[in-house]
């Protein structure tokens, strides 16, 4: 198959917004760069992240960067089909009509032929299933249910959960064999509370949307852009899409965010995000102990950090060395 050219790692700005994934953090722009390498080719890919952070929208985007992007991105819960009718739901089985004619009903491996299919919550699907998927995957061949017609699998499969996957297999729900299968590419996608700015780029963008369809210009207040920044946004970017559309909703020109979150979701921030500050500090104290705990919650990685901040790498290089030259002088 021939490989695309589309890159998601070399935009800037954020696209379209026909199901594009958006983003600008150092986060992001890493799951870019892993899509556009792994998107023009046929591995499995498994995607794991937080309920709301962009795993189907990370899926069809795959698609979309393959050779098979002309043709179907189908998708099934696992976890929402009953243990006995999966089978049937993705490899199709034999029906009979009133007359007495017998037919074969596709399933979604039929469907998604010279395309995509997302098994999402993958973890859910019953293990004697998992174990006929693992075959279909390594065989490329399936036999709708109750016939011994077989058909060559021309289907590339992305698999997602939001649950660890290594966990999943200790507790005994995923088949060790089949998480290999899956995960020969793992792909990460980052909770929207460590995406830094990305917050408001999504916010503004859902904005957008909503105010292009509704030939409007509303727009947020300073204090709904402050709480876009503290809320941990626990549901991701569906928590912040609906808060936003909820926000369109009942405002009229400035729109608020707080009233909408306070109460309605908990604040999922541990105790390694969060820091206490006195109230009368200094500015120039509280900024360096946020800047140093940033740092420490990022591991050192100051890329990182400096996006999480707001400021670019530079500032914060400018904002170290000085707290360092200040030690030295106290030492001295
Ligand atoms: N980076 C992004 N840019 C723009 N929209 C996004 C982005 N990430 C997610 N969304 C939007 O947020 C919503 C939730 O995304 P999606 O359904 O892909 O999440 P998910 O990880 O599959 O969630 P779940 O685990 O609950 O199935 C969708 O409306 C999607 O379009
Ligand atoms: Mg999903």
């Amino acid at each position: 198959m021939n490989s695309v050219s589309l890159s998601f790692a070399e935009r800037t700005q954020p696209v379209t917004s026909t199901g594009s994934l958006l983003g600008e953090s150092v986060a992001m722009r890493e799951v870019f760069r892993l899509i556009d390498r792994v998107g023009p080719t046929e591995a499995s890919v498994l995607l794991t992240g937080e309920s709301g952070s962009g795993k189907e929208l990370a899926a069809k985007s795959i698609h979309q960067c393959s050779a098979r992007r002309d043709g179907p991105f189908l998708a099934i819960n696992c976890g929402a089909i009953p243990a006995g009718l999966i089978e049937a739901e993705l490899f199709g089985d034999e029906t009979a009509s009133p007359g007495g004619a017998v037919s074969v009903h596709a399933g979604l491996f039929a469907r998604a032929q010279g395309g995509t299919l997302l098994l999402d919550e993958v973890t859910e699907m019953p293990l004697e299933m998992q174990t006929r998927l693992l075959r279909v995957l390594e065989t490329r061949r399936f036999y709708p249910v109750g016939t011994n017609m077989e058909i060559i699998s021309d289907v590339r499969v992305i698999a997602a959960t939001n649950r660890c996957p290594l966990q999943a297999v200790q507790n005994g729900q995923l088949r060790e064999d089949l998480l290999y299968r899956l995960a020969v590419f793992p792909v990460a996608l980052p909770p929207l509370r460590s995406r830094g700015n990305d917050v408001e780029l999504l916010a503004e963008h859902f904005l957008a949307e909503l105010n292009a369809l509704g030939r409007t210009q509303k727009r947020l207040s300073a204090v709904a852009r402050m709480t876009l920044r503290q809320h941990s946004w626990p549901g991701n970017v569906r928590e912040l899409k609906n808060c936003v559309e909820r926000a369109y909703i009942l405002g009229d020109t400035v729109l608020e965010l707080a009233p909408l979150i306070q109460g309605s979701t908990r604040d999922a921030a541990t105790d390694r995000e969060r820091l206490n500050i006195r109230v009368g500090s200094r500015i120039h104290d509280m900024e360096r102990s946020l800047i140093e705990a940033t740092l420490d919650y990022f591991k050192g990685n100051k890329r990182r950090a400096a996006d999480a901040l707001g400021c670019s790498l530079k500032t914060l290089y400018n904002k170290l060395n000085g707290y360092s030259q200040s030690q030295e002088c106290a030492n001295s």
